[in-house]
């Protein structure tokens, strides 16, 4: 049988981190050869002695590939007569719009400049086929930032204006998710949470929330998963201070302030999924120096999304630190930056983001607006008691969320 591996140099931009052979027929990486630059091998990957674990690594690229959880991706992967999308990411050279790791083929002199897709024109193709559009150009271009763009829903990337955003969809029958989104954003604005801007698309009478890429040809996200994996985790502290831990060694700056801004917007929304690829840090890819953390991003799960109008309001999961709404508040411990009127309206200021919905009907809408109306009253009392109690309140591993959403391929429910 024919060799089907495949020589390639790990990059990081210009930087070359590693020499590996990845298996063109499954798209894994079968073996690694020199190690150039373990400083740049990626956030979370052990390096023991000068080599890498195979098998993290191998984990780690298998991120970079489409979940098989997304939806649609079955057809999208049959029009473009591919078998798996573990073997797109190879196609594309491994580039992503959220970070700086490409792979570059032996011997062929092609630099990080030339190809990355921050700074040059890429294919639609791909993405228009995610987004169930077809393609119109009779050959298909793979060479697009979608073959390895993560998380569940529909999506593409597109440029507008020159800009790099990613376009969003929603799901089931009311598609909630973008509409989701641009609410996050215009509570984030109210609050002065660092957040990612989302607007709404609407096309083919579909929802889209579209936000641009936050990162820069020279930064890059890494999920608070992969922060987690700097450091064993030992067995009686719990998920937050394992964090909290980590970013600390790795000296990246107000992860704390940040987190709390995350979990008070989460509260507000009743964020179902903010699991551990949802928020994480920045950092340069060059000097490798942190920014601090990401900006708040993806808060569609949110607002009772999948359920039917009679349940909105009722208990929902948290993530990720507590398994319950209410324990996973009580880890903030200053709200005293809140001013919370400038949060009155914002119930009716989510009847106009949903306003002309073919999918959320008015009396969704009005539920929706009274739910969310209280999530404020309730974050005002969970305020008061916080400042009534002081530093009362002792994190432990108690109610805390025992297993994450994040590359367990699982489909949403
Ligand atoms: N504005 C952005 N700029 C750069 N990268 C982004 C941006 N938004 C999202 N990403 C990256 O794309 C991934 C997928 O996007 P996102 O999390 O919004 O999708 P999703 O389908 O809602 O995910 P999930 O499966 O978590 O619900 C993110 O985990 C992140 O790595
Ligand atoms: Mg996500």
């Amino acid at each position: 049988m024919a060799d089907q591996t495949a020589q390639y140099i790990f990059m990081h931009k210009d930087i070359p981190v590693a020499e590996f052979g990845l298996d063109t027929a499954t798209g894994a990486i079968v073996s690694i050869g020199q190690v150039y630059e373990p400083r740049h091998v990626p956030v979370g990957i052990p390096v023991r002695k000068g080599s890498v674990d195979r098998g993290a690594l191998n984990e780690w690229w298998r991120g970079r590939s489409i979940p098989a959880s997304r939806s649609g991706i079955w057809e999208a992967l049959r029009e473009l007569r591919i078998s798996d999308s573990r073997i797109l990411a190879e196609k594309c050279l491994g580039l992503s719009l959220s970070d700086q790791y490409w792979i570059c083929p032996v011997g062929s002199g092609i630099s990080w400049g030339q190809v990355n897709f921050f700074e040059n024109p890429f294919s639609e193709d791909v993405g228009n086929i995610l987004l169930g559009k077809g393609s119109d150009s009779g050959q298909i271009s793979l060479m697009s930032p979608d073959n390895t763009s993560d998380g569940w829903l529909k999506k593409k990337w597109t440029i507008t204006e020159g800009k790099r955003c990613l376009v969003k969809g929603g799901s089931g029958a009311t598609r909630q998710e973008p509409y989701n989104e641009v609410l996050a954003s215009r509570i984030c604005e109210r609050l002065g949470i660092p957040h990612v801007p989302y607007t709404l698309l609407e096309e083919d009478h579909c929802p889209y929330s579209v936000c641009e890429d936050f990162l820069t040809p020279d930064t890059e996200l890494i999920s608070a998963w992969y922060v987690m994996q700097t450091k064993k985790k030992p067995n009686h502290v719990s998920v937050y201070s394992h964090y909290l831990d980590c970013c600390s060694t790795l000296g990246i700056p107000g992860v704390k302030e940040a987190v709390d801004r995350m979990l008070v917007l989460d509260y507000l929304i009743v964020n179902e999924d903010r699991h551990q690829n949802n928020f994480g840090v920045v950092r340069r890819a060059d000097t490798l120096e942190y920014v601090g953390a990401a900006p708040v991003y993806d808060s569609g799960t949110s607002l009772w999304f999948d359920k039917p109008t009679g349940l909105v309001g009722t208990k929902t999961a948290s993530k990720p630190f507590k398994n319950s709404h209410e324990e996973q508040i009580k880890l903030v411990t200053d709200f005293r930056w809140i001013d919370f009127s400038a949060l009155a309206g914002i119930d009716e200021e989510l009847r106009e983001i949903v306003r002309g919905s073919l999918f959320i009907d008015e009396a969704r809408c009005s539920v929706l607006c009274r739910a969310l109306r209280h999530r404020v009253e309730l974050l005002e009392a969970a305020a008061s008691e916080q400042a009534a109690q002081g530093k009362g309140f002792a994190d432990s591993t108690r109610f805390d969320v025992t297993e994450d959403r994040a590359y367990s391929g699982e489909v949403h429910a």
